[in-house]
């Protein structure tokens, strides 16, 4: 039986960060509409609070990929379970994930979404485990750089639970 055993980011702060991060974003791509893409579910949450700080036309698309079975290491085999419904010519196009952990996710959906002729194609992740990358990726927000903790909440899961809780959590095994 796993639990929480310390809260990393609070409620408070990753609001606040989101909002940071939405300000950013909104001033970057200025005078232009914007498709976020996001990787289900881990970036759900993430997304819809992300998107609300946004303050230029957006639109979302979803993808569902397979890294992690029920387990909490990287199988490095990456499928596409569920591919976007929306064509990415000539879009700009933010990619939003939970977490970067060895990359392998997003080095395979980043160059994936490249060969679609998007006018331009960017990542956006709330956390970023730099410690465990094994691809560089090229990312252009972040939320907050964690150490190697196994993480849960505000859409993270361990075996599909936690996802509700509202701030991040360390699990402990
Ligand atoms: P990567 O391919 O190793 O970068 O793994 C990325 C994916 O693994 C993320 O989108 C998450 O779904 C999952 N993942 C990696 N680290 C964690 C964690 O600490 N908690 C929950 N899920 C994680
Ligand atoms: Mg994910």
């Amino acid at each position: 039986m796993s639990t929480i055993s310390e809260i990393l980011v609070d409620e408070a702060t990753l609001k606040k960060r989101v909002q940071e991060l939405g300000a950013e974003i909104s001033r970057d791509y200025q005078g232009k509409s914007l498709l976020l893409v996001g990787v289900l579910k881990g970036a759900v949450v993430f997304l819809s609070e992300l998107a609300q700080q946004i303050k230029l036309p957006v639109t979302f698309d979803f993808m569902a990929v397979s890294s992690y079975g029920s387990s909490t290491e990287s199988s490095g085999v990456v499928r596409i379970l569920k591919d976007l419904d929306e064509s990415l010519e000539d879009k700009h196009v933010l990619i939003v994930e939970d977490i970067i952990d060895t990359g392998l996710t997003l080095d395979y959906l980043y160059r994936h979404l490249q060969n679609r002729h998007p006018a331009s194609l960017g990542i956006c992740t709330l956390l970023d485990k730099p410690s465990r990358r094994l691809v560089d990726v090229p990312v252009d927000y972040v939320g907050f750089q964690i150490s190697d903790y196994f993480v849960v909440g505000y859409g993270l899961d361990f075996n599909e639970r936690y996802r509700n809780l509202p701030y991040i959590a360390v699990l402990k095994p």
